[in-house]
């Protein structure tokens, strides 16, 4: 039902319009540019598009390789393509890519209010490892989890 391919200018539009609706503190224009004008480096930028309109942009998911861990920046799907297994897809090929690449661990930073997006992410195998204090240390409401997927030997 997906496909998942390297995300390219031409997305650049739908991206920033499902990031607007998926996130407090939505990325910029600039945000994205950055993570695609690195995607040689070790900036991955990856879209999921339905196999009938690879045109289309279902959801993405921004993530940067440094050593031996994956450290996953930024996924949202478009509310009209959830729970339809988009992010799943993404977060299985990347788990997938990381192994390839002899990774030990996928690590992200979560709202500790996404509640959607924690239970995502326990059904994809990772666990919380501590909170830590985002936007600013008296606001409880930007408390962190980091949650971590260990895949080494
Ligand atoms: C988190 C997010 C990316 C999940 O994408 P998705 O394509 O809807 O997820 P999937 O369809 O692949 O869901 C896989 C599993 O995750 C869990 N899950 C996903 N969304 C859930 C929700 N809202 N509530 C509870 N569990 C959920 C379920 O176990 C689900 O399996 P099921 O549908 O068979 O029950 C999507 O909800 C999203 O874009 N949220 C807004 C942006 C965001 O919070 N991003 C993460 C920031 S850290």
């Amino acid at each position: 039902m997906w496909i998942v391919r390297y995300a390219r200018q031409a997305d650049l539009a739908q991206m920033l319009a499902i990031e607007a609706v998926s996130h407090n503190d939505p990325w910029s224009l600039a945000d994205f540019g950055e993570e695609l004008a690195g995607q040689a480096a070790c900036c991955h930028s990856w879209v999921a598009a339905p196999v009938s309109t690879p045109s289309c942009v279902a959801g993405y998911m921004c993530f940067r390789w440094l050593v031996d861990e994956v450290y996953i920046i930024n996924l949202a799907v478009a509310p009209c393509f959830r729970r339809r297994g988009a992010g799943m897809k993404l977060m299985n090929l990347c788990i997938r890519w990381a192994k390839a690449h002899m990774g030990t661990r996928l690590v992200l930073d979560v709202n500790r209010n996404n509640l959607s997006a924690i239970a995502f992410y326990r059904k994809s195998g990772f666990g919380a490892a501590r909170e830590i204090a985002g936007g600013g240390l008296t606001d409880p409401l930007h408390k962190q989890f980091v949650m971590t997927l260990e895949i080494g030997d």
